[in-house]
């Protein structure tokens, strides 16, 4: 149970994230959209602890997690796994060195400081890597990989963190759409499988619609929309996209449902991660 209540975060006399105030029940896979500077990156940043809030409360299981400090800020972030659009990797290391950074917060000082993983940092890193569909490249340089590939990479670390939600920030942002529908594949399938929310901050709204149960839509900093994908009508978009008349939803789109069947990733996300993978080895052999 997660209960945003009146967030604001304000930057000077602008107020970035205006008195957000709803609640999740139960695990949801929710997209969070709305045009540039609307204050997407700002609520998720603000709801991790990246950036401080100006006021408001965020309830996760009854803690306000913004009153948190010291330690128990830092188990709150390790609980709430990050997913940037950059991927946030260290470009010369292995891949499965990266997916144990993951792991650094839980340790002690001296451990973090020279990385020195246990045995089980190792199998739980490989085991995240194979079911990321990257297990052969474990020992591969991070900056050798493809981007959606990294961004898997950049999901199994945050696996490595046994969060209980997933924030990302625009995770496909910066990726073709074949490697967008195996990542937000991914997200979904983590999901599905272990119950947990994740918030996916996202600039399309046929993508929000393909994966997300429910969508919130942020304008001006506030909630402009919050309900189901279904819920989605053009007028809705409108509000929150503050497109005059006739919002091309064009603009809005990445073509992402290129297996030409976008509800399947809903209803059997990883069957579609799946063939995207296999068509993203396609293309890669072609
Ligand atoms: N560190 C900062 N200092 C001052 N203003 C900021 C800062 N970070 C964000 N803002 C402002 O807050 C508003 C919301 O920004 P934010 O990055 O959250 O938007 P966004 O919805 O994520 O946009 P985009 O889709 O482009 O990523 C913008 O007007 C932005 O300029
Ligand atoms: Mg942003």
């Amino acid at each position: 149970m997660i209960e945003f209540k009146n967030v604001t975060k304000a930057f000077g006399n602008m107020v970035a994230v205006n008195s957000v105030t709803f609640n999740v029940d139960k695990p949801q896979m929710i997209g969070v959209i709305g045009r540039s500077g609307a204050g997407k990156s700002t609520f998720l940043r603000l709801f991790n602890r990246l950036t401080p809030a100006t006021s408001g409360q965020i309830f996760v299981e009854g803690t306000d997690v913004l009153s948190l400090k010291g330690n128990a800020k830092r188990r709150w972030q390790k609980d709430c796994a990050m997913i940037f659009q950059q991927f946030n990797l260290v470009p010369r290391l292995d891949v499965v060195t990266n997916v144990m950074l993951g792991r650094l917060n839980q340790h002690g000082t001296l451990r973090s400081m020279f990385k020195i993983f246990s045995q089980q940092d190792i199998d739980d890193a490989l085991a995240a890597l194979d079911r990321l569909g990257l297990a052969e490249r474990a020992l591969q340089r991070v900056e050798t990989l493809s981007g959606g590939q990294q961004q898997r990479v950049a999901i199994a670390r945050g696996l490595m963190q046994q969060p209980k939600i997933i924030l990302a920030d625009e995770p496909i942002a910066s990726l073709d759409p074949l490697s967008a529908e195996v990542v937000m594949g991914s997200l979904r399938e983590i999901h599905d499988r272990d119950g947990i929310t994740v918030m996916c901050n996202l600039h399309t709204l046929d993508t929000a619609r393909t994966y997300c149960d429910r969508v919130i839509g942020m304008a001006e900093g506030r909630v402009v929309f919050d309900g189901p994908a279904d819920a989605l009508t053009p007028e809705a978009a409108r509000e929150i996209y503050g497109a005059e008349e006739g919002l091309n939803e064009a603009v809005t789109s990445t073509s992402i449902s290129i297996s030409g069947a976008p509800r399947r990733a809903r209803s059997n996300p990883s069957a579609a991660g799946q063939g995207a993978q296999v068509a993203e080895a396609n293309a890669a052999t072609a």
